[in-house]
């Protein structure tokens, strides 16, 4: 038996929850809220689409009833506030790492040996601080990001090659954030072959630049956050996870050394099962890509370093 928790029944929670059982991933699911009602109601909702769709999940949404959670194989973490405006990385940082930490200390008293998979923002810094302030072994964490990112530079691709994205392969990987994401255009492939071959310097750079600004374009179309692509993410972190997979996911896990980073949360490929990060892969980049990476580890650090003056690790 299978069984996930998801923290959060907002927009990316809630998303999640419903991949997770209207493909039938878990055999339970267990949404939980702070809001007094809101992952019930969500739950019941979703529930009524039961026979509709054949979904043989078991789901059933929560108010703060961690005992609810317990024994989960995997638990997502989406419970968080996102930046409003005038506020700073700083204060964004304080409030979702008192959320992280708590939902962390709660959902580990349940599910000791759970496999957490981190959603909130700025997400491979709440990673960081999940990786630090558990002391879980490193396998354990993995922060949703890269795949995001990733689907949507193939969502790019897609568009500027009139190719459907199910042919297309292309990863992300670095910070996840606007300024921070690496779209590795010289791997990318339509049909197998190497797009670089078939789309101009100009095409390229509009594509990576379009996928770098994907998340804040959506923001300003919806104004708030996107969920589908995001929620959907984290249910196929927990799909390759539940099924033991062993699939090639672009995900921020902790490096020891690899890509000459340390002490560091961040995205690189990582082969996702069973016992979560179960490899990290070594693949080769550009000159160029390997200074940009460097330079995405150091912004990634430098919000890390909020945390260290927070003495929150
Ligand atoms: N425990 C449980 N749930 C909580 C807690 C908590 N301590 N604190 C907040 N929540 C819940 C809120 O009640 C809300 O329902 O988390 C949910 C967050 O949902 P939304 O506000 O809709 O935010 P969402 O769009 O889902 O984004 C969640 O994912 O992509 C990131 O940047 C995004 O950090 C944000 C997170």
């Amino acid at each position: 038996m299978s069984k996930v928790t998801v923290i959060g029944a907002g927009n990316v929670g809630a998303t999640c929850a419903n991949v997770l059982t209207m493909n039938n991933i878990a055999d339970e699911v267990i949404m939980l809220d702070v809001r007094e009602g809101f992952a019930e109601g969500k739950a019941m909702d979703m529930n009524q689409c039961n026979k509709m769709l054949n979904i043989k999940t078991k789901l059933e949404g929560v108010t703060n009833q961690y005992e609810k959670t317990a024994n989960s194989d995997v638990v997502v973490i989406t419970s968080g506030v996102p930046r409003k405006p005038g506020m700073t990385r700083e204060e964004l940082i304080g409030v979702n790492a008192g959320i992280v930490n708590s939902v962390c200390g709660s959902v580990l008293k349940y599910s000791p040996n759970a496999i957490l998979v981190v959603i909130a923002n700025p997400m491979d810094t709440m990673t960081y601080l999940t990786l630090k302030s558990t002391k879980l072994p490193k396998n354990r964490i993995i922060g949703m990001g890269g795949l995001l990112d990733s689907s949507r530079f193939i969502y790019n691709l897609s568009n500027a090659l009139n190719v459907p994205a199910i042919e297309i392969d292309a990863m992300v990987i670095g910070g996840h954030g606007d300024t921070t994401m690496i779209p590795l255009i010289s791997k990318a492939t339509a049909k197998g072959s190497l797009v670089a071959a078939s789309l101009s310097a100009e095409k390229q750079e509009e594509v990576v630049k379009a996928t770098m600004v994907g998340g804040a374009t959506l923001t300003a179309l919806l104004g708030t956050s996107a969920w589908y692509a995001p929620g959907t993410a984290g249910a196929m972190v927990c799909d390759a996870i539940l099924k033991d997979k062993k699939v090639l996911i672009p995900s921020c896990v902790y490096l020891d050394g690899e890509y000459n980073q340390k002490d560091i949360c961040i995205g690189v490929p990582a082969v996702i099962g069973k016992n979560g990060v179960e490899k990290i892969e070594q693949i080769s980049l550009t000159e160029q890509e390997q200074e940009l990476f460097a330079k995405s580890a150091e912004a990634v650090r430098s919000m890390n370093n909020v945390l260290v003056e927070m003495k929150l690790v």
